[in-house]
């Protein structure tokens, strides 16, 4: 049947059709999204913290988006996945940028790409729109620029910032971008954005009014104990305590010689258990 195309977001928008989207980074995460019906999946920069332990998302190269991309690929038949264009693969050099962008789709298996920024990016985006390569925008709190920001703020919040963001929308549509992504930004602003253009809008930390909604799988899932203070982030679960409870038992089972018992090992003929104890 193969995976669905980047066309059915802009047919699901235009018929009031809500999607979710997720990131996920590896063969496991991916199959279990897959398997719940996700539609699209972000190899999401975001690996960086939640995956490499980095600080920021500054540090992911183009291998680590590469590697990772290959194992969501290898476990998905159906969703569309998005590959995030790392800092520094696409910002210095358009020719660059192009030949990244490409690896993500040749070398990742990715369905399309994702880059932060917004009309400074546009005729970058045309071109590789022109060369086949689907791309996805990324407005508002865009994390690569977070040194620039100084920290994790709301964006769009001033008129001209506002004003500017919403150009910055229409810039990357004009482009040929399937979608964008408003990190962070004011819910009003994003559901103007969302009523004024015709590509769908994927929030996260923007509201209810955008089209779709993008959450970080560790987020949502309660893996890390450390996060709360995320407002954008709904916790689903709680799997890290699962985690660590079962572990717990693993430990204190081994521990005690509870584990493991008969079901878990594997007998001998007696007649070879003879034979054996012959042997010096
Ligand atoms: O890297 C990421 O996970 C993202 C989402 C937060 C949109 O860019």
């Amino acid at each position: 049947m193969g995976r669905i195309s980047i066309h059915k977001l802009k047919e699901w928008k235009a018929a009031g059709q809500r999607f979710a989207m997720i990131t996920a980074y590896d063969y496991p995460s991916a199959r279990l999204v897959e398997q719940a019906g996700m539609p699209i999946i972000l190899v999401g920069d975001s690996l960086g913290s939640v995956v490499l332990g980095y600080d920021s998302t500054v540090p992911v190269t183009m291998e680590d988006i590469i590697y990772h991309t290959r194992a969501v690929v290898r476990a998905t038949e159906k969703a569309i996945v998005v590959a995030d264009m790392p800092f520094m693969s696409y910002q210095a050099d358009p020719n660059e940028a192009m030949r990244n962008a490409g690896r993500l789709l040749k070398e990742g298996g990715a369905t399309a790409v994702k880059l932060e920024g917004g009309s400074h990016v546009a005729p970058l985006v045309r071109r590789m729109v022109e060369a086949g390569i689907p791309v996805m925008g990324h407005l508002g709190l865009t994390p690569q620029s977070v040194n620039q920001f100084g920290g994790h703020k709301v964006q769009g919040k001033t008129p001209a910032a506002a004003a500017k963001l919403l150009n910055d929308a229409r810039a990357l549509e004009e482009a040929g971008a399937f979608a964008v992504v408003l990190e962070t930004i004011p819910a009003p602003l994003a559901r103007m954005v969302t009523e004024r253009i015709s590509i769908p809008t994927i929030g996260i930390g923007a509201g209810p009014h955008c089209d779709a909604q993008v959450q970080v799988f560790h987020d949502m899932l309660g893996i890390y104990d450390d996060q709360r203070t995320l407002r954008h982030a709904k916790r689903y679960a709680v799997i890290g305590e699962t985690i660590r409870e079962a572990v717990r038992a693993y430990i204190g089972e081994v521990e005690s010689a509870a584990f493991p018992t008969a079901e878990h090992s594997f007998e001998m003929d007696n007649s070879t258990l003879t034979e054996l104890a012959q042997v010096r």
